[in-house]
């Protein structure tokens, strides 16, 4: 199984918000680093067909994704970067729902929405509107949904922003154990929270990629004479070389 991105771009008028950008991804977890505005979210919603690409190519084992449509949002699974999900449906109702929009049905959709709910700590609470949720309870709805169909292209933008340290560790080791088999994409702005789980860390900056390879190859690539900070150089200090002015 491969996603690849060949030469992607995408413009917004004079604003090249996604430039040329070729990747392969291949199971495993990928973590996507880059300032407000580097183009995450633009990549992943060219990736999930949210968005028109103005050039190059995603193709899913050979197959350009928009040829597949259905059959490749089959095996696709997003969780946007905005909580602006239905406040007003229950957590059963709005995975339900999503569910339906996948063309998941019946007897099936229903086995579906229970273990999504369970994965993800909510059968307690499916009964009660999203909106009296915390903001955890709320990125977990998300990502139950995200999980339907189980998914070998998960999409995840920014899903443990706003959590306090407690639900953003559990979110971690719950999206680490979900990797097996699997293409994750994460994009995050806490460091911390990929350092440990991801098996590639991509570096953006302003719509190009800037740097691609394992935590451990990037921490050692930074030059013995950049020492900013007492302590052993971490994920953070590459971020501060790389995309830091
Ligand atoms: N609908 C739009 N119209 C015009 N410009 C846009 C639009 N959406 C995004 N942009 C611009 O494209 C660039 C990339 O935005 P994108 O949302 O992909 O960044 P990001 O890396 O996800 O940032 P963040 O960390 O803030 O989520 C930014 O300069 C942004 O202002
Ligand atoms: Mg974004």
């Amino acid at each position: 199984m491969k996603l690849e991105l060949r030469e992607l771009t995408k413009r917004y008028g004079d604003l090249t918000a996604l430039d040329s950008f070729t990747l392969t991804f291949e199971p495993g977890i990928y973590g996507i680093l880059g300032a407000n505005g580097a183009g995450k979210s633009t990549m992943m919603n060219l990736i999930t067909d949210n968005l028109k690409r103005d050039s190059g190519e995603i193709l899913y084992d050979g197959r350009d994704i928009l040829e597949m449509g259905d059959e490749f949002r089959a095996v696709l699974g997003y969780m946007p970067q905005q909580q602006g999900i239905y406040e007003r449906m229950t957590a059963e109702s709005f995975v339900s729902y999503i569910g339906r929009l996948k063309g998941i049905k019946g007897k099936e959709l229903r086995r579906q929405v229970d273990d999504v709910l369970k994965l993800t700590n909510l059968d307690n609470v499916r009964h009660k509107a999203v909106g009296q949720f915390s903001g955890g309870m709320k990125q977990r709805a998300l990502l139950a949904q995200a999980l339907l169909g189980d998914p070998k292209v998960l999409i995840l933008d920014e899903p443990t922003a706003g959590l306090d340290p407690r639900e953003r560790i559990r979110i971690r080791e719950f999206i680490s154990e979900l990797a097996k088999d699997r293409i994750v994409l994460l994009a995050t702005h806490i460091v911390t929270d990929i350092e440990s789980i991801a098996d590639k860390v991509i570096l953006m900056k302003k719509g190009k990629l800037i740097k691609f390879d394992t935590p451990e190859n990037l921490i050692a690539s930074l030059p013995e004479d950049w020492q900013p900070v007492a302590h052993y150089p971490s994920l953070e200090d590459v971020y501060m070389y790389f995309l830091g002015d």
